[in-house]
């Protein structure tokens, strides 16, 4: 049996965060009342929610030759997690993320270095050595389309358990449904990857049931502060939201969600169980501003958690 190791490859890079009374409509200028940088990207937060679980963590991606990058080495290694970067001659990834009065956000992302890993890199025997550790892999959508089927091809040669993220839910290669464990979007992902259109209002459980038949096998959908809906072998069950005081920032609430989630699992807890736990852990990270800097420690994650859940 391979020690629980989870590896997580995704973008990493810098983000400008910018708090707003509303968001800007197309041709606005706003004026922002607060600025700050973190850095981040939906993989890179995942490798550190689930590193500050106590799970050992490698987060595999590609970054440029500049600062954003060294800063990205640093900060994953200050946090314990194996940083196995693929340099590259093009900038590291760029985020701006504005925040608006109700704690909603929007994300516009360049991608840059981390979109120029190539299905060859992850092949390396320094990637592959790591892989081959690994006992669950974690995967969102920022990677190319040909990393991420690649990913989940070795996922598959290898025999570990692949969480997939379809976030953001564009241009979702269904391969990559298909070539997963568990997949795990939020409701409106759920919605555009079962083709429902904007106004269309279909229920969870339907959305779950369809996501598991195109291959999964298992789905998490998180719902906000409604909570969030698991299938598993044709069992629906539903998960509480969890409220540790007034949300200030919802932005990387699924990246903390997904990465505390794969934790638990390779902990060996069962998705149930581990769905709670993640809940958790996004209810607290919601409370503060920030993506990778609002996420909660193991302990404080334990300390709001059900005996039974741990
Ligand atoms: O999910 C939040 C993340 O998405 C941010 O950290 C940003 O970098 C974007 O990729």
């Amino acid at each position: 049996m391979k020690q629980p190791k989870v590896g997580v490859i995704g973008l990493g890079g810098q983000s400008a965060f910018m708090a707003a009374d509303h968001f800007p409509a197309p041709g606005e200028t706003i004026s922002c009342q607060k600025l700050f940088f973190e850095l981040g990207g939906k993989g890179y937060n995942q490798a550190i929610a689930c590193a500050r679980m106590g799970v050992d963590t490698v987060f595999i991606g590609a970054v440029g030759a500049d600062d954003h990058g060294k800063a990205c080495r640093k900060e994953l290694e200050d946090e314990g997690i194996t940083a196995c970067l693929i340099q590259k001659n093009i900038p590291t990834a760029f985020a701006v993320i504005t925040t608006d009065q109700s704690s909603e956000n929007t994300v516009s992302v360049f991608g840059g270095a981390a979109k120029a890993l190539t299905p060859e890199d992850l092949r390396s025997d320094a990637v592959m050595q790591q892989l081959r550790q690994c006992s669950y892999l974690l995967l969102q959508n920022e990677l190319s389309s040909s990393c991420l089927l690649e990913a989940c091809k070795i996922g598959q040669e290898l025999a570990i358990p692949v969480v997939f993220n379809p976030a953001p839910a564009e241009n979702v290669p269904p391969e990559a449904i298909g070539g997963s464990t568990l997949i795990t979007p939020n409701y409106g992902e759920a919605k555009l990857l079962c083709g429902f259109g904007e106004t269309e209002k279909p229920v969870a459980q339907q959305l779950a049931e369809r996501l598991a038949a195109r291959g999964a096998g298992s789905a998490v959908i998180t719902l906000g502060a409604e909570g969030a809906l698991v299938i598993e072998q044709g069992k629906i069950s539903k998960i509480p939201a969890f409220s540790c005081g007034k949300p200030v920032d919802t932005t990387g609430a699924g990246d903390t969600f997904n990465g505390v989630l794969t934790a638990q699992l390779a902990l060996g807890k069962p998705l149930c169980q581990a769905a709670c736990v993640a809940a958790v852990a996004a209810g607290i990270g919601v409370t503060r501003p920030g993506a990778a800097g609002s996420i909660p420690t193991g302990a404080e994650v334990k300390a709001y958690c059900k005996e039974e859940w741990l």
